[in-house]
């Protein structure tokens, strides 16, 4: 898929004035600072569009991409930040997850894992939290760059087993780096072909000015 425009489009504390739910929608989720952001500017070669730290816990908002005038991108805030208070990791849960259970134009979420990392609790907790609520998601493995091949082949094939615990099949998963811009053809391909499956489903969606 070629892009050719990508914009911000808004910043949500509220689940209530997000956009309107008419075009397909691909959520990317994880860990504080796994390259949430990163990733989105890789996929989009725009450098700065979604803010990116080295600081965790730089995304606070539910931020909203119009990718091509035609899909939307959603950058959400990390989990397992460990310098935020209970409750506003409470209300990270209850703000995130609502938003994932009831997004109706949600067609995948992008759970990202540290590739460096060997398989984490938090993240397994996460996924299984997404297979119990029948939410469709791939794993990202990040940071491909930041070790050998072989290393990442290793934690991917550690975390496909413990996925393989919790789960019959293992979803989809991709391999990635926003530096070397690994990945981006192959999670491009998938979304593009979601978007193909989204516009010949037979609902008549009402136009987005009219709303
Ligand atoms: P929060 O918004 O805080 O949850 O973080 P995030 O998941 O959006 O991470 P972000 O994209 O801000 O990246 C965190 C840090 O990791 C930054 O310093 C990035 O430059 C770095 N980073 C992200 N992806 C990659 C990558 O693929 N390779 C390398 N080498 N660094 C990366
Ligand atoms: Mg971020």
């Amino acid at each position: 898929m070629i892009i050719k425009s990508a914009e911000f489009q808004c910043s949500n504390t509220r689940t209530d004035r997000l956009p309107a739910p008419v075009l397909p929608e691909y959520a990317f989720i994880g860990r504080s600072n796994v390259g949430k952001s990163s990733l989105i500017n890789m996929l989009v070669q725009k450098k700065g569009l979604a803010k990116t730290s080295q600081t965790p816990g730089k995304t606070q908002l539910i931020n909203h991409f119009l990718i091509n005038e035609n899909w939307q991108l959603v950058d959400l805030p990390g989990y397992g930040y460990a310098k935020t208070s209970r409750s506003n990791r409470s209300d990270w849960e209850k703000f995130i997850r609502y938003y994932l259970r009831n997004r109706e134009n949600l067609q995948c979420v992008f759970t990202l894992i540290d590739s460096r990392l060997t398989p984490q609790k938090i993240d397994l907790e996460f996924c299984s939290w997404l297979g119990e609520n029948g939410i469709p998601f791939v794993l990202v493995f990040t940071k491909a760059d930041k070790q050998s091949k072989v290393k990442s082949d290793q934690n991917m094939a550690k975390f496909r087993k413990s996925i393989l615990e919790l789960f019959e099949e293992a979803p989809p998963q991709f391999i990635t780096s926003a530096e070397t811009d690994e990945g981006r053809d192959e999670v491009l391909a998938f979304i593009d072909d979601l978007n193909k499956k989204f516009e010949k489903l037979d609902i008549v969606r009402p136009d987005p000015s009219e709303i």
